[in-house]
């Protein structure tokens, strides 16, 4: 039987929200409701044979959220990265942001965790201050924060998803293998993030403890980091599981002041968390059983780079 005990995610086909739903169900706590535009497509109607919850709704339409979101005790919110020129049609990820949570406190909602990063222009004390995707997310953040609402935010690193998804790991018709990111060395310093795995084990760690631990938990930014290695390193991971030569080179800048920002901040600032501990104890203390960068490798780099 599912619980009573209802988990929304917003952003629930994507890459976040699927870890977090897989996770809440594996787990039978909670039930997942996954909020989506389109609740026919193949991956909502996969979730749903799964047992999640799957309800139409749109984070442009706060009257959509407040309707999906009634009932639910917890949220987890993605919110996407948008550029102007904005409109009623396209707003900004911090309009959608301040959108979704006005919702959840209308709807009732009790819990909120919510997928941001550090805001660059404060960290870096103004030198950085292009990179609108995670400035927007700390403003977001901070709203969250004065919401009333209880709530955790994860700090995200460079998802090793990115192998495939943004194409930063390719084959060679040599059988070698490239991995490439603009600006940094193969010897600088990056905070991954495993987002299929443990995005989901951290938010249900919280899940799972933010009643009786809420003083502890609300209000709090958690590092969500697999492992902080160089990408020289992370290569040569990939070369022992795959029986591969992969190299690594600095690939050129994108030629976005957002992007380019961010690939030079995070080369500075060795990916944002290297003062985190991996795993971070504060995570594994709630629970959250996080993987490690030979695993993401055995299952999911192996089976998509192998031949
Ligand atoms: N790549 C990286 O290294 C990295 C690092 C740190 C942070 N991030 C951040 O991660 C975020 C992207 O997360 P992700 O990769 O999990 O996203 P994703 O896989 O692209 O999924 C996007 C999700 O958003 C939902 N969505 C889009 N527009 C919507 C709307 N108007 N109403 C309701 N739902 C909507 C989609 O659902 P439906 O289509 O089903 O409606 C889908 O589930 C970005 O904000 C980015 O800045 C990325």
């Amino acid at each position: 039987m599912s619980s009573s005990r209802i988990v929304a995610v917003i952003g629930a086909t994507g890459q976040q929200g699927l870890s977090v739903i897989r996770k809440v169900l594996e787990d039978k706590t909670f039930t997942p409701r996954a909020l989506t535009r389109d609740p026919s497509s193949a991956t909502s109607k996969q979730i749903q044979e799964q047992g999640a919850e799957v309800v139409k709704a749109d984070t442009r339409d706060k009257v959509s959220l407040v309707d999906a979101l009634r009932g639910s005790e917890a949220l987890f919110i993605v919110t996407l990265s948008g550029y102007p020129p904005y409109s009623a049609d396209k707003p900004s990820e911090v309009t959608i942001g301040k959108n979704i949570v006005d919702a959840a406190k209308e709807a009732g909602v009790r819990f909120i965790v919510f997928s941001s990063g550090p805001g660059l222009t404060k960290l870096t004390g103004g030198k950085y201050s292009k990179v609108s995707f995670y400035d927007d997310k700390a403003q977001v953040e901070e709203y969250l924060k004065a919401s009333g609402i209880l709530n955790a935010s994860l700090h995200l690193g460079t998802f090793t998803e990115n192998m495939w998804t943004q194409g930063t790991l390719k084959k060679n018709e040599t059988g070698t293998l490239t991995l490439s990111v603009p600006f940094f060395t193969a010897s600088d310093i990056n905070g991954f993030t495993w987002v299929g795995h443990d995005v989901g084990e951290a938010t249900l760690a919280l899940l799972k403890n933010y009643e009786t631990k809420s003083d502890d938990i609300s209000g709090r930014a958690y590092p969500v980091v697999t492992a902080n290695i160089s990408h020289g390193e992370f290569a040569a991971i990939i070369s022992k599981v795959l029986g591969k030569e992969v190299t690594f080179i600095t690939a050129p800048p994108i030629g976005h002041p957002n992007y380019d920002e961010m690939f030079e901040a995070a080369r500075e600032y060795q990916g944002f968390y290297i003062s985190t501990p991996v795993p971070n104890p504060e995570l594994t203390g709630l629970g959250a059983k996080f993987g490690t960068i030979e695993e993401f490798v055995q299952t999911e780099i192996k089976k998509r780079f192998s031949d």
